[in-house]
């Protein structure tokens, strides 16, 4: 149930306007909606606070209490007296889901690290983003398929054979298989700067891999198997599961359809050199390879067959692909090569793109080796919050748990509460703080609420929350009835920072609202119901969004 759209369509109604043109003020003093007048002014050549003082004159809305001109608008204040048991009525664990999505299906691409090198930490907001995104259109009805689209073909794999046919030892890789692996990627670099013959191998050894050799087949199996094993670790800390994990080498036996149905267009050129392009001049666009000279296959030529065989196998109603800002001209290529080959309408596939991270240590790169594992930033956030959890509540059972519960919510919290296109941030101290824009400040608030709700021993009731009024009060109110709009909001934008930003408003409001108003101690025992009601409202939320973006919200803190 979605209060707040249905009242603001009780005051579309009434004016006999559509809904989208109801505003929603917000400055303070202005009101919960607002009508501009300045269209139906201007078509009746009249000055607008005419028209505004005309309109009000015999309006009668349900549950607004006032309705003031305010210049050349309209302002609605709603009453939240009279609301108020509707609103509570409606906050359940199901609060917020829907049913819009109800038969179709969304496949979201995400994580998706690059076998035989650590999951960096583009990856780990791909792995965010994406996780959160999941569970918000799975909540809105949707069928949702986690793909997890790992990079595990391509010339790399040739290099990185090369690398250890020369240099490696079964030993060393199967001690500490990823940091070795890595060690081989970055020496095969150095020494290609110096030795181009390495190059030339490498390319023979990705050929023969993909002819299907058995002695390279045999190590690209092992190196994928040592790296999943290491990629599932960092999974199952953030609790993250996925539906598919195909990765591109799956769909390298589609490419010759993929080239094929290039050819059947009239969009394919095959350049004196042999490799082969799509044309995309018309469309302002560089030229996308789809062929190397000498055959080799492409990301891209792969990304192509990838989304001709999840229309076929899915009929997706939306193809989500979530990948760092620095693959725009990819993405921009590829969906609308797909188009042009007619697998799909381009607006169907949408790259939810996203910034950078900056750590402390400073920027990365695999080329170089200088990298930061995920593993040790989980570490590093787990250790802190234990020595937090420690210091704030020595006496908490489970600590451990809790303290990775904190972590985590640091971690994801610190990506979510930013729009996505913006970069983020690394800053323990305000990642870990329990005051301030922090996953655990949410998490502190949720379980505060939880213990209040256990102390009162009693059953919350809707039966006195007529008596919520004060100020704050209100406006816990309202952000409640906002919910399930924030939730929908960040579906629509594919934007779960909307949520995050909500939830840390209500978690200060609630705060705002703990230490100035008596809840077990109140005045008297029908307003005690009615706040219990109240914070119990808050709980639900704060657990439900919480748990939206992949965020776990312990009972005790
Ligand atoms: N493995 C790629 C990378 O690390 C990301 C793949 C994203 N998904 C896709 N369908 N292209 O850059």
């Amino acid at each position: 149930m979605d209060i707040w759209f249905d009242l603001k369509q009780d005051v579309a109604k009434q004016l006999g306007v559509d809904v989208l043109q109801i505003e929603e003020p917000d400055k303070e003093g202005f009101g919960d909606f607002a009508f501009p007048c300045f269209n139906i002014a201007k078509k009746k050549g009249v000055p607008p606070t005419e028209i505004a003082e005309a309109l009000v004159r015999d309006l009668k809305i349900k549950n607004i209490k006032e309705i003031k001109v305010m210049g050349p608008y309209v302002n609605f204040y709603i009453d939240w007296k009279k609301v108020s048991s509707k609103i509570l009525k409606a906050v359940n664990t199901k609060y917020g889901t829907s049913k819009e999505g109800k038969g179709k299906k969304i496949v979201i691409d995400f994580s998706s690290p690059n076998i035989a090198k650590p999951m960096g930490v583009g990856h780990l907001r791909s792995t965010i983003i994406g996780n959160s995104l999941y569970r918000i259109y799975k909540s809105l009805g949707y069928k949702c398929i986690a793909d997890n689209h790992l990079g595990d073909w391509g010339t790399q794999f040739g290099k990185l054979i090369t690398a250890y046919k020369m240099w490696g030892s079964e030993k060393q890789v199967k001690q500490d298989p990823i940091p070795e692996l890595l060690k081989l990627y970055v020496r095969f670099h150095d020494e290609a700067i110096t030795n181009e013959d390495l190059l030339e191998k490498a390319r023979e050894e990705f050929k023969k891999l993909e002819d299907g050799n058995k002695e390279n087949m045999k190590l690209w199996k092992w190196f994928k198997e040592l790296s999943m094993k290491e990629f599932e670790k960092t999974y199952e800390r953030l609790d993250i599961k996925f539906d598919i994990q195909n990765g591109e080498s799956f769909y390298n036996k589609m490419i010759r359809e993929v080239i094929e149905d290039a050819f059947k267009s009239n969009i394919v050129k095959r350049n004196p050199d042999g490799s082969i392009v799509i044309s995309l001049k018309k469309y302002n666009m560089i030229d996308l390879l789809i062929q190397k000279s000498d055959g080799a296959t492409l990301y891209a030529t792969r990304d192509l067959a990838t989304l001709k065989y999840r229309k076929k196998k899915y009929k997706f109603h939306k193809n989500i692909y979530v990948v760092g800002s620095e693959q725009k001209l990819h993405f921009k290529q590829f969906i609308t090569a797909a188009e042009l080959l007619g697998y799909e309408k381009a607006e169907k596939s949408i790259h939810v793109n996203f910034g950078l991270v900056s750590l402390p240590e400073g920027k990365m790169s695999t080329r170089k080796g200088r990298v930061v594992f995920l593993e040790d930033l989980i570490n590093k956030a787990e250790e802190l919050a234990e020595k937090l959890i420690e210091e704030k509540s020595p006496k908490l059972e489970k600590k451990k748990k809790i303290a990775h519960d904190v972590a985590i919510a640091a971690i994801i919290f610190n990506d979510l509460s930013t729009d996505r296109t913006k970069n983020i941030v690394f800053e323990w101290n305000r990642m870990l703080s329990f005051e301030g824009r922090s996953g655990p400040y949410v998490q502190y608030t949720h379980a505060r609420a939880s213990s209040i709700l256990k102390k009162a021993k009693t059953k919350p009731t809707l039966k006195n929350v007529k008596n919520l009024e004060t100020e704050v009060e209100t406006e816990i109110l309202k952000l409640l009835a906002k919910y399930p709009l924030i939730v929908k909001k960040s579906a629509n934008d594919y934007k779960p920072h909307h949520l995050a930003l909500y939830l840390f408003n209500l978690a200060n409001k609630f705060n705002e609202f703990y230490q100035t108003t008596p809840v077990i101690k109140a005045e008297n025992k029908s307003l005690k119901d009615a706040r219990l009601k109240l914070v119990d409202s808050v709980k639900i939320v704060l657990n439900s969004g919480l748990y939206l973006l992949g965020i776990e919200a312990p009972e005790k803190m």
